[in-house]
């Protein structure tokens, strides 16, 4: 009983001293701040999982088709993606270095993840990172599979391609 009560008041210790912590202003939420080993694998393990559990649209027949990835690409530059994540011989905007976690080169990535995950992670975005949801910013089905499509296609598009693809490209308003 004795024990119970000792590992009761430590609980009730520790929440209060989570609390001042947090509340109290001394938890940095800079940009700058470095996040310990534990948590940057802990963040990463959970958004993995997240996306793993959460998508499950399959992409459309069409899917992969030239004109579609080519689409995309109008798309990817439209809705600004290539600001944070670049482009082929598109520079990232300067203001990407200073997001934390920063935005990765998503030529490197589009291996790894499959349409269905970037279908949803481009739909839903990635909370509490710079990374926005574009159903929210106004991107229908159509055009976020389109840009899946165009970043499957990434690693072997050429700095030409992008920019003939991207010519008639106008910022989302
Ligand atoms: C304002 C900056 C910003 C814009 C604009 C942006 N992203 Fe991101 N994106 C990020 C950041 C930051 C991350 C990293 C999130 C993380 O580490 O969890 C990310 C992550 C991703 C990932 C996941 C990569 C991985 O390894 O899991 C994909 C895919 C992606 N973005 C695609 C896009 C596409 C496509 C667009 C445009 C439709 C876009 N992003 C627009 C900042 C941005």
């Amino acid at each position: 009983m004795r024990f119970l009560a000792a590992i009761g008041a430590l609980a009730i210790v520790f929440a209060i001293g989570c609390a001042i912590f947090f509340f109290g202003g001394y938890y940095s939420v800079a940009a700058t701040a470095e996040d310990p080993a534990a948590v940057t694998w802990a963040l990463t393990k959970v958004r993995t999982a997240s996306i793993e559990r959460h998508a499950n649209e399959g992409p459309p027949v069409a899917f992969g088709e030239t004109a579609m990835v080519q689409a995309g690409a109008n798309a990817y530059a439209s809705f600004g993606c290539v600001n944070c994540h670049g482009a082929p011989g598109v520079k990232w905007l300067k203001y990407s270095e200073g997001l934390h976690p920063d935005p990765p080169d998503l030529k490197k990535v589009a291996a790894d993840l499959s349409p269905t995950q970037l279908f949803w992670i481009v739909k839903n975005g990635i909370n509490m990172t710079g990374m926005p949801s574009f159903a929210l910013a106004g991107a229908n089905d159509a055009e976020i599979w389109s840009i899946v499509a165009f970043v499957k296609k990434l690693p072997s598009v050429s700095d030409a391609d992008y920019k003939s693809w991207t010519a008639s490209a106008e910022p989302k308003q």
